[in-house]
């Protein structure tokens, strides 16, 4: 992680409000902080992204009220991708992780390293994800959230309170969240398990830290004219193609209802 520079200092972070209704075309106005510049870490804009007004809202309200997140719903149906096109258009900072069984500790706290320094090897600790991001202007997204292993969700569980500090033991360092460093998650389940059978591969989630996490939204398919609507403009539809799409969106839903 050491080749990972600051963003941003507290100080030299630049904002203006920007409202939602211009900036994602929502119904609800209300003023969210922007970014006036952007950095390599900010996702790439979808100019066709069609924003869904609550999973919008709410993840609007965490990143102006600093408060964590959790959108729950069916696969594809556009959870990791809201976050990232809101953060696009704030100028948001973004990471994702995704947060399968194979992400350990270390590899979001961080570990010592042989590094070589004035042509020396030197045991040296090299921070982790976590860590950077947490005095990093950045918003940090879990995905798969209920995939991940249970000592590691213990690891997350401290910095899911706003105020609250990272300790590193391991370098007897407590880390301060940076006033813009956000905490999202998305997942299939709702921290149950695998109720329906589809989710082979998930895990309970701690109570505990699900209470945790502020805001829970959940995002499943959208309606028919919002399907319409976002393959018409992927592909630039004429009025001609958007009646093949919207006869291709009845016979997905169909499809759906059975399954
Ligand atoms: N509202 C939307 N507008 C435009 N494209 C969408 C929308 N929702 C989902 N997509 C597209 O569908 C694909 C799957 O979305 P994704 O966010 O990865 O789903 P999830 O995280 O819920 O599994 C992505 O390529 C994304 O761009
Ligand atoms: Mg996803």
């Amino acid at each position: 992680m050491n080749k990972i520079e600051p963003l941003k200092t507290k100080d030299s972070v630049q904002i203006t409000e920007v409202s939602s209704k211009e900036t994602f075309g929502l119904q609800t106005d209300i003023k969210i902080p922007k970014f006036n510049d952007a950095s390599e870490y900010c996702p790439k804009i979808d100019t066709n992204y069609v924003f869904d007004e609550s999973t919008t809202i709410a993840i609007l309200l965490g990143l102006k009220f600093n408060k964590r997140v959790f959108l729950q719903g069916l696969h594809g149906t556009g959870k990791s991708s809201h976050i990232e096109q809101v953060c696009a258009r704030l100028n948001w900072p973004c990471i994702r992780i995704n947060l399968d069984s194979h992400v350990s500790r270390i590899d979001l706290i961080g570990k010592d390293a042989i590094v070589l320094k004035d042509n020396k090897q030197v045991t040296e600790f090299q921070e982790g994800i976590l860590p950077w991001a947490f005095q990093n202007n950045v918003s940090l997204v879990f995905d798969e959230y209920d995939a991940g292993r249970p000592d590691v969700m213990f690891v997350i569980q401290r910095i899911l309170e706003a105020e609250g500090k990272l300790t590193l033991l391991d370098q007897s360092k407590v880390l301060s969240p940076h006033p813009y460093f956000r905490l999202f998650a998305t997942a299939n389940t709702v921290g149950l398990g695998d109720t329906s059978g589809i989710y082979h591969g998930t895990n309970q989630i701690n109570q505990g830290q699900m209470d945790r996490w502020n805001i829970v939204a959940k995002l499943n398919y959208l309606d028919e004219e919002k399907e319409i609507e976002i393959i018409s403009k992927k592909v630039s539809a004429s009025s001609e193609e958007k009646k093949i799409i919207a006869s291709m969106v009845q016979n997905g839903k169909f499809n759906k209802k059975r399954f």
